[in-house]
């Protein structure tokens, strides 16, 4: 059953490990392949009800830099994978506001799929409604140390002092760069862990562990999620009492005291009630 939510306080940007694809097959004796497929039908869903949810950002974990020390059946196999969501996909995406957008190392990608990766950036380019990163050949720590290579090259040109690196020079460097942080985490199969995902980004990040696995993650458990996400209280590192606060809002003027000692009661009223 589908749980209700609060459409006016969603996840502006929600990222996304989809594990267990394999638990998937294994249960049903299937190949891997069987199960990462299945995944990408839980893809679309998630991508459609996104879009539904007018949620501006996904982020989604489709292939880490340790995915390349599986079999070489299995990398051929979610290549082939990558390839065929984008062929078929490609149109259903473009016409619905989505842009594609792939955050990694994709100098080891196959020269193929880099090909339709970057028609499939062309095509969805001036697309504004849900930007969708598919991490490729990402790994969190990389992203990290290229972003401080990045910067280290300008300090040594003499273009850049170190005291000048903070927080928002530096998350500029990173692929994720511009869009906000991650507001929610889903995780699939039970596994508590990052497991070297968006490892900067996710700082602030709300997590939510489900025991589904991942081809069994349908609208119901990303409603679930988006519930979860809401009866939690984002404190940022401030306490309780200080976020309360911030939640009232500030009478515009002190209250106008009228000559016989009263007060205008639209002033003092910072509800206008
Ligand atoms: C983890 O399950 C999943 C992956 C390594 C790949 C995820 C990829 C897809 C869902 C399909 C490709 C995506 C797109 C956008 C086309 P696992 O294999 O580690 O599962 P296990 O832990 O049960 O073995």
């Amino acid at each position: 059953m589908t749980v209700e939510i609060d459409k006016n306080r969603l996840p502006q940007h929600i990222a996304v490990i989809m594990d267990g694809n394999g638990r998937w097959a294994a249960k049903r004796r299937l190949g891997r392949i069987r199960g990462h497929r299945q995944g990408v039908q839980a893809v679309k869903e998630l991508v459609r009800s996104c879009r539904e949810l007018k949620i501006p950002y996904l982020t989604i974990f489709a292939f880490s830099t340790e995915n390349w020390g599986r079999p070489g059946e299995e990398i051929e196999g979610l290549m082939g994978l990558l390839r065929q969501y984008i062929r078929s996909e490609l149109k259903e995406i473009r016409d619905n506001g989505v842009r594609i957008k792939v955050a990694g190392d994709l100098s080891r990608l196959p020269a193929d799929v880099l090909e339709q990766i970057d028609y499939a950036l062309v095509q969805t380019a001036n697309n504004k409604d849900l930007l969708l990163t598919i991490c490729l050949s990402y790994s969190g720590r990389e992203d990290i140390l290229r972003a401080t290579r990045r910067l280290a090259e300008r300090a040594r040109a003499g273009e850049l002092l170190p005291e000048q690196i903070d927080a928002t020079l530096f998350s500029e460097q990173l692929y994720t760069h511009p869009e906000p942080d991650p507001d929610l985490l889903i995780r699939t199969s039970g596994e508590q862990r990052i497991s070297n995902f968006l490892l900067w980004q996710l700082a602030y990040t709300e997590i939510y562990v489900t025991a589904a696995l991942w081809p069994d993650f349908d609208k119901d458990e990303l409603y679930r999620a988006i519930a979860a996400f809401q009866s939690r209280e984002r404190r940022m590192g401030l306490t309780g009492e200080q976020l309360a606060a911030q939640a009232q809002p500030e009478p515009d003027e002190p209250p106008m005291e009228h000559t016989d000692g009263t007060t205008d009661p639209s002033n003092s009223d910072p509800m206008g009630s």
